[in-house]
């Protein structure tokens, strides 16, 4: 059989000395992590390459050992990427795959490669520079996301449309700083990426099985070699350790998350009722029955696969939990978690990146909609104080009254006239006006951070920088 598999009966040629037997088949299939773990070739064989050159350094294999070891770990690396490799589920996992197929092409010198190290920190390094990398896709595409954010926010400045709490309209914002909400959402998440990335910086080679080794190794030259800031301090932690795993899938989580919420938004501004976007042909479906429909599938998609991001930080918590130190089988169960997360997160974010930057805001339904649901009457509330000189308690009482005799007779607030907001308070004027619009409202908020467009500039101006 190709890569030196065994046949049937015979015990497993890695690990088989002291077995008379081959596994029974239902144990090979529970064992066999291959199917999913051979998506972590590459590092497996960077990481097997810095760790024979270590090897030779210090003296512990020969020179052409390594370089024997090293052309063999190149030609795997063509072979694998040229689709000509045949992976076997009888070695279990990516490392007894290459490690095998490396016996095939250079014979002896092979089996020094395992020299002072173990399966344990080998996977704990090949799936540490997995997940380094992806942490940096996820941070680049966060970037891409933040930068579609600011630019509609820079567009749509001045914007009004309705803010809302408990989805009721409360008071009126803008458009641009209803974008800048989600540049701090996902510029969060980016710092959190940033900190996950600072937290795994750390060589787990040369950990061995869990108690280090006899051999006189260089962690620091590997780790160095790796791109690692510096090896781990703890041989029995760091064969144990899945944080920088479960970090990964907490900055997951709570990214798609935020990513929810936005397709959720998409979703209800997208309805017919709201109309407060409409999405590009390019980000939506048609109903195969209902011709006047077109469905945002992209957003609720996106909105779904925080069900299963979620539900792999969960799985990853359930599977670390209770697990005594060092390495456990277990522990086998984290790659497809994150696999999985790392997959759908990719596809949201890009999705939501691109359902961002096409999607058509209609300003005037937004206005529309800003100016419906008295949605200044804390702009009367908040005249009353500063012109009258009354307490806002009262204010809001005499405000309250207003929005009643409005609903009663089917208007606006500023529809009402002066004789009739007399009428609720003598202390009104003319001057009462000049606020009750929905642009005035969205101007005056002037205080740090609020939604006034010259604010909403400056945070865009802030972020422009940061970015
Ligand atoms: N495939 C294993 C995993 O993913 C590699 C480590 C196996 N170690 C062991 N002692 N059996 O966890």
């Amino acid at each position: 059989m190709a890569n030196g598999s065994s046949d049937n009966q015979a015990s497993n040629q890695m690990w088989g000395g002291r077995f008379a037997s081959g596994p029974d088949a239902i144990m090979e299939e529970i064992n066999a992590s291959i199917d999913f773990d051979k998506k972590l070739y590459a590092e497996d064989i960077t990481g097997s390459i810095a760790h024979a050159t270590m090897l030779a350094k210090q003296g512990i294999i020969t020179e052409s050992d390594r370089d024997q070891i090293v052309a063999g770990l190149t030609t795997i690396r063509g072979e694998i990427e040229a689709g000509t490799f045949t992976f076997s589920r009888k070695l279990e996992d990516i490392h007894m795959n290459v490690e095998a197929r490396l016996a095939n092409l250079i014979g002896a010198a092979a089996g020094r490669l395992h020299t002072a190290r173990s399966r344990n920190d080998q996977v704990a390094l090949d799936f540490r520079l997995w997940v380094k990398a992806e942490l940096k896709r996820t941070e680049t595409a966060l970037t891409k996301l933040i930068s579609a954010f600011l630019t509609r926010a820079e567009e749509h400045a001045e914007t009004v449309m309705p803010g809302f709490t408990h989805l009721q309209t409360a008071q009126p914002v803008t458009f641009g700083h209803h974008c800048m909400a989600y540049v701090e959402m996902f510029g969060r998440d980016r710092e959190r990426v940033r900190h996950a990335i600072e937290h795994l910086d750390e060589s787990p080679i040369g950990a061995a099985a869990l108690a280090g080794t006899p051999y006189p190794i260089d962690r620091h030259m590997t780790a160095s070699a790796l791109g690692f800031r510096e090896p781990t301090r703890n041989s029995i932690d760091t064969v144990s350790d899945r944080d920088f795993a479960l970090e990964f899938l907490s900055v997951a989580a709570i990214t798609a998350t935020h990513l929810s919420r936005l397709a959720e938004e998409i979703v209800i501004w997208s309805t017919p009722q709201f109309g407060f976007i409409r999405l590009s042909d390019a980000f939506s479906t048609g109903s195969s029955i209902m011709p006047q429909k077109k469905n945002p599938d992209a957003a609720e998609l996106v909105r779904a696969k925080t069900g299963r991001i979620n539900g792999s930080l969960i799985a990853l918590l359930t599977v670390m939990k209770g697990l005594p130190l060092a390495y456990s089988k277990d522990m086998q169960e984290d790659k497809e978690q994150v696999f999985d997360a790392a997959e759908s997160l990719e596809l949201a974010l890009a999705a939501m990146t691109g359902m961002m930057l096409d999607l058509t805001v209609r300003t005037d339904r937004m206005k529309e909609a800003a100016g419906s649901g008295y949605s200044t009457a804390t702009d009367l509330a908040d005249w009353l104080v500063r012109e009258a000189g009354l307490p806002f308690r009262e204010a809001h009482h005499i405000t309250g009254r207003a929005v009643a005799l409005a609903e009663k007779r089917g208007c606006t607030l500023s529809e009402l006239t002066l004789d009739e907001l007399k009428a609720i308070n003598p202390v009104i004027n003319n001057g009462i006006y000049s606020v009750l619009t929905v642009e005035a409202s969205v101007a005056s908020r002037q205080s740090f951070g609020g939604t006034a467009p010259s604010q909403v500039r400056a945070q865009i101006a802030y972020w422009q920088k940061r970015l």
